[in-house]
């Protein structure tokens, strides 16, 4: 079934809240094509055009994909900066294009390693898009989940200590207002491609009843299609909560 077809399957009042992507496979599909490492990264920036541009059309309100993470840094000084630069040039290239479309689009994670004005060009660059409330797309950016708990502690009893929060008041809901993600409801679905099924430390207190989502495609080959796919299988899940069956 084409594109075409395939979105008309779609419930309308299903659509996923928030759809968040561990974008995993660009080293191995740089392997099979005989090239660089590298150039399976900038391929791997054309999918996320695709999903973002299928996010546009069917209507989702939150998406987020996770582009490095804290652990990353382990790789090759090389690999390293070649990711930081295509993480920005990426942004710089394709804000206006973002903006034409309705897309809010912010970073998240830790600013930790990163130069004051890597975070500044960001934050700059994202401000542009920050009228626009059609898909909030949040690019997961140093992000490591327990990191993001631990930052979270410590801002907590740092409001402990000033009074601005009592002991008592801190529960799932209020600690929202201490993570990176602040105002974005849970993922209901969590893709995972290029065949590992496991988080790496991708929104480990957020996906805690997530619908997890895993295909052997490589990053660079997820196309519209299978993001449509892995839509439609979500929308035939039952989600219970611990509760009873619907
Ligand atoms: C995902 O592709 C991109 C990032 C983690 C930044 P990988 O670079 O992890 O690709 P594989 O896992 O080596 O194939
Ligand atoms: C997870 O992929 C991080 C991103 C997609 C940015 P990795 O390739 O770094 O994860 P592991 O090392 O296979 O768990
Ligand atoms: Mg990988």
């Amino acid at each position: 079934m084409d594109y075409k077809k395939l979105i008309t399957e779609l419930k309308p009042d299903r659509i996923p809240r928030h759809v968040a992507i561990i974008m995993d496979g660009n080293g191995r599909w740089a392997r099979k094509h005989n090239t660089t490492r590298i150039n399976g990264h900038k391929q791997g920036v054309a999918a996320v055009r695709r999903v973002v541009e299928t996010g546009v059309e069917i209507g989702l309100k939150y998406l987020t994909i996770y582009a490095f993470s804290t652990e990353n840094w382990a790789r090759s000084k090389r690999e390293v900066n070649y990711l930081l630069k295509l993480i920005m040039n990426s942004l710089v290239n394709e804000i206006d294009e973002l903006i034409k479309n309705g897309v809010n689009i912010r970073f998240i994670g830790s600013r930790e390693n990163l130069s004051e004005s890597y975070t500044r060009k960001v934050q700059q660059t994202c401000r542009k898009s920050w009228e626009n409330n059609k898909l909030f797309l949040n690019v997961a950016m140093n992000y490591g989940g327990r990191n993001e708990i631990i930052d979270a502690c410590k801002d907590i009893i740092l409001d402990i200590n000033k009074g601005k929060i009592e002991l008592d008041e801190l529960n799932e809901k209020s600690l929202d207002n201490y993570l990176y993600t602040t105002g974005i409801p849970d993922p209901d679905l969590v893709i995972r491609t290029s065949g590992e099924q496991r988080l790496s430390n991708f929104l480990v207190w957020q996906s805690a009843y997530s619908e997890l989502w895993f295909t052997d495609t490589l990053w660079p080959d997820f196309s519209k299609k299978e993001f449509l796919q892995a839509l439609i299988d979500y929308q035939n899940r039952d989600r219970r909560f611990g509760g009873r069956k619907r």
